[in-house]
Order: C-alpha cells, then structure tokens, then sequence
C-alpha cells in the first residue's frame, strides 16, 4: 500500500499529516503545529542535543527506544514511529516521571534549554537498560552539552534512577501502544507536493521503480549528513528517497569469510555487532558523534559523503572492505580503495545507490584504529588512523594502513605499508615507516589542526600501535 500521507502514535493515539512539506524538520513541527514547546533549539545541526525526542520503534513484537535529535530529523520519517516529547513523561494523573523526579531531587534540572534534552536522553537509558552505571550514563548523555554548573547533578541523578521503580506510564500501556504500531506499520510513502517530492519505499524493487523516473533524486539514510544542508545551508531539497524505510537492507551478515552490512542498518547496531571482531572499530563508533546521531546514521550514509574526515573510512579501507552498489539493472561491487575519486567525491553514478558494505574477517591480523579531536565525545576527527597487520614470527605478512584527516580523501598509506611490509616489526621499522609518512601525506591545515600537527600525530599514531602490541605482548599471538 501507498499513501500521500504519514501515521505516527503520539499520546496513544494514530496521528495522520497530510499536505507536509518533506523538507519540515521534525523540531519545526513539534513547536509550531503541536505548540510543544519543551524541546528545544540549540545547534539545527545535531551538536548540543537540546532538540532531543524519543522515537519507539516496533522490532520482533517490542518497542525499541531511540534518542535522535529532532533538528536535523526530516519530518515525514517519522512515519510508523512512536513520538515522545518531554512534555508526554508526565503521567495523565499529573506525576512526573521516575527520570524527571530524580533530575528535580538531585538538582539535576539547571538551564531550561539542555535540561528537557538531557531528560529525554535519560528517559531512552531508563527505558532501554537494566543498570545505570557511570559508563551506561556517560555514553547515553555524550550527545547533550551542558556549558553551565556542570554534569556533576546529572550523573547522581541518573545514577539515583536504581532506586525508581521501573514502571512507567509508558510500560503500563505497552500493549496498546504496540497495538497501534501495528495498525500503522506497512505502507510505503509517496508525497508530491508543488515544488517537492519525498518517497518512503519498503522494498529494494519499490526503491527502484522510483529511480527509473527520478534519478536525480537525493538518497536521505540516517539524514546526519544531508538534512544539514536544510538546516544550515538554507537549501531545499527538491526529491528525497529515505533509504532508511527499506527493512531488507536492514541487517548484518556473517558469511564466515565477511561481514555484510546493509545500508540502511544504523551505526549503532553496528557498534554492537562488530565489537567480536573488532574491538577497536567498537571502539571508534562509540566516539562517533552521539547515541542520538548512531541511533540513525548508516555505514552506507558515511561512506558515500566520501568526508575525509568519515570516521569509518580509514577503518573500511584498511580492512579492505568492499562497497556493493546497484542500478536498476547491475549489481557492481567494487573496493573502498577505488571508490573515492577527489574532495567528497566518488564513484557512485546518477540512479546508483550503495546496497551494502562488506568487511573482512582477518581471524589472525591485528586490527587497531584511533580517533584525535579536540573533544573526547561528539566530535569529528582530526585524525582517525587504522592499521591491520598480520605478523608471523615477528615479520609483517601483510598490511594495510589507513588515515583520515590526512589529504582531500581518506587514504591509505602506501609508503609506510611498502616499509613495514616483509620487515621484522620493531622500532627501527617502525620509525622508517613513520617517515615514510611524509611521502605519503601533506596535510593540510584548518580549524581542527594544523598541518604539522597531524604529521606529527599520524606518526605518533603508529608508534602508539606498535607501543601497545609490544605492551600487551600481542606479539605472543605470532611468535
Ligand atoms: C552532530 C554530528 C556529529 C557527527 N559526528 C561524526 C563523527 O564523529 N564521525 C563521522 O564520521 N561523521 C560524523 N558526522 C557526520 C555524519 O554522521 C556522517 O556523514 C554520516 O555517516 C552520514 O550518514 P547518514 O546515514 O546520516 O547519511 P545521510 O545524511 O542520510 O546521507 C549522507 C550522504 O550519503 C548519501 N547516501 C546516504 N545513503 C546512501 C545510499 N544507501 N546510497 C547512496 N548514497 C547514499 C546521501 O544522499 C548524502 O549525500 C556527524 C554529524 C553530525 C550532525
Ligand atoms: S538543536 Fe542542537 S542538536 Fe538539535
Ligand atoms: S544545563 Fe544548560 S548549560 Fe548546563
């Protein structure tokens, strides 16, 4: 089925739009037609999380909780979901919410502009995990900013929740709430307006009927990238197909030798999923952005901005990943390292898409990334690095090193590679190869490093590396 409108639940109840302008923000809609005015704006560019909402999402018969930020969320995504605004976590009975009770007894509610932000962050960890340790408090609020007295109040308060009872208002009408999920689930979206077009497909043979008469449409995934050009640029954008209503390229596979990824599957299942095989690509996502920007941006939506400074790139392409594109006809499947052609640009053609991402398995290489920026959380790169190495017996077999921040693309580091490839892995090749680095790389400088600085970092990255497998006596794994 396909309508011209969109369903979501908001308050337990089926709320239909029609005549929406596709490129409305949901921020937009939830402060000038719901006149809700709790949520925020800060940013309009998903940085300081004042914007943040809840979405429930229906996943294998429960609801799924996601914290995004309203601001650079395209309204018509919001098709199928459950809305939740800080205003709807008081109950009917007029009692606050466990999370807003503690915020109010621990002091945790300062300025009015982060505070229903940061609620909001607090209430997707209540309602998403069973404990409420230091990490699981400082990795759900690492996308809200707070620049006043402090996060000192707001930890003690989210840490003060093991004392709540966990039922809320929201468990207690679960199962109408799913319910109703339910009853709006299943429809592919169609909306033309006079100037615009916004196409919501469920199926990859939906996505690519739609292509064959608009292939200049814009593909819109977790939105982290491209709404931005909304929100700050100012710009319409005149045709969008959200990739992200298509459940069929939601998924990740093991086919033993890879891992395939489908483009719509968010970062931060990905997060989750890789972490037994790679650790350090784990490591990397969880410094991505926010759980706000993970919870709906893809590997896919990465990939194609080609950013230099992409924090996934420099992973993928010294894992040598491959990137699966399709057409209406083709399926093409070419490596990451022949994909980007110059300054966020690559070879992705006119009614192309990337349908999925695949990773090798190295089961006895050594794989380990770092992420330098100026913030620890919610920051893009200055530098991103990752070495994959495979040792026997000291001698370095193979290897693939790559870096973003570095040059116009991410790329790999052929120089240093051809150094360090067949040659005993210690400090006197370890320090050729990091002056192989200079053949490799001129940065360039700007506002998040200098060019110098990033030299000197690349270096001190792989130095860091070798450091760490000496420490960690990694080299008993090959000796
Ligand atoms: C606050 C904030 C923090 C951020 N932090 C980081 C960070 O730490 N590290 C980092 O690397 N990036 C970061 N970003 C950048 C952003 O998250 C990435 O560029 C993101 O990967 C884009 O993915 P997306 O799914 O949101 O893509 P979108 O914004 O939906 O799309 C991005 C581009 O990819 C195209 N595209 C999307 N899907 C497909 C597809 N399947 N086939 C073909 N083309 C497609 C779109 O047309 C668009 O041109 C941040 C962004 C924000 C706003
Ligand atoms: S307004 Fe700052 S993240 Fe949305
Ligand atoms: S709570 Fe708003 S600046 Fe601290």
């Amino acid at each position: 089925m396909t309508s011209n409108f969109i369903s979501f639940i908001h308050k337990d109840q089926i709320v239909k739009i029609k005549n929406l302008d596709p490129n409305e923000t949901l921020l937009n809609y939830i402060r000038t037609k719901l006149k809700k005015t709790g949520t925020k704006e800060g940013c309009a560019e998903g940085g300081c999380g004042a914007c943040t909402v809840v979405l429930g999402e229906l996943k294998n018969n429960e609801i799924i909780y996601k914290a995004i930020n309203s601001c650079i969320t395209l309204l018509p995504t919001l098709e199928g979901k459950q809305l939740i605004l800080v205003e709807d976590l008081i109950s009917k009975d007029g009692e606050l919410h466990p999370v807003q009770d503690t915020m109010v007894k621990c002091h945790g509610s300062q300025c009015g502009f982060c505070t229903p932000g940061f609620i909001m962050s607090l209430f997707s960890m209540f309602k998403n995990h069973s404990n409420f340790k230091y990490e699981t408090i400082k990795y759900t609020i690492a996308g809200n900013l707070c620049r006043c007295t402090g996060y000192k109040p707001i930890i003690k308060a989210a840490q003060n929740l093991k004392s709540k009872s966990r039922v809320d208002h929201f468990s207690k009408s679960i199962k109408k709430t799913i319910k109703l999920l339910k009853r709006i689930k299943n429809k592919s979206i169609k909306i033309y307006t006079k100037d615009k077009k916004y196409f919501a497909p469920r199926y990859v043979h939906e996505l690519k009927k739609i292509l064959k008469k608009n292939n200049n449409t814009n593909f819109l995934s977790g939105g982290t990238d491209l709404s931005l050009s909304i929100t700050k640029e100012r710009k319409d954008i005149n045709s969008i197909v959200y990739m992200n209503s298509i459940k069929e390229l939601n998924y990740i596979k093991n086919y033993n030798k890879y891992i395939e990824i489908g483009a719509s599957t968010s970062l931060i299942d990905l997060e989750y999923y890789i972490k037994k095989y790679y650790p350090d690509f784990t490591k990397i996502l969880k410094r991505y952005g926010s759980p706000q920007i993970r919870n709906v941006g893809t590997i896919a939506g990465n990939v194609a901005t080609a950013s230099p400074i992409g924090d996934c790139l420099p992973l993928l392409l010294s894992l040598n990943a491959q990137i699966v594109l399709q057409d209406l006809k083709k399926t093409k499947i070419l490596f990451l390292d022949n994909f980007f052609i110059n300054y966020r640009k690559t070879k992705l053609k006119k009614g192309q898409f990337i349908h999925s991402i695949r990773i090798p398995l190295y089961e006895k290489n050594i794989f380990k990334a770092y992420k330098v920026s100026k913030r620890f959380d919610d920051d893009i790169s200055s530098i991103c690095a990752a070495f994959n190495l495979g040792v026997v017996k000291n001698k370095i077999e193979n290897v693939r090193i790559a870096y973003g921040g570095m040059a116009a693309i991410p790329k790999r580091a052929i120089f240093c590679e051809k150094v360090l490839l067949k040659s005993l892995l210690n400090e006197d090749t370890v320090n050729k190869a990091k002056e192989a680095l200079e053949k490799d790389f001129n940065p360039i400088s700007d506002m998040r490093a200098s060019g110098r600085y990033r030299m000197e970092v690349a270096k001190n990255l792989l130095e860091k590396c070798y450091a760490e497998i000496k420490k960690k006596k990694i080299i008993g794994l090959y000796s």
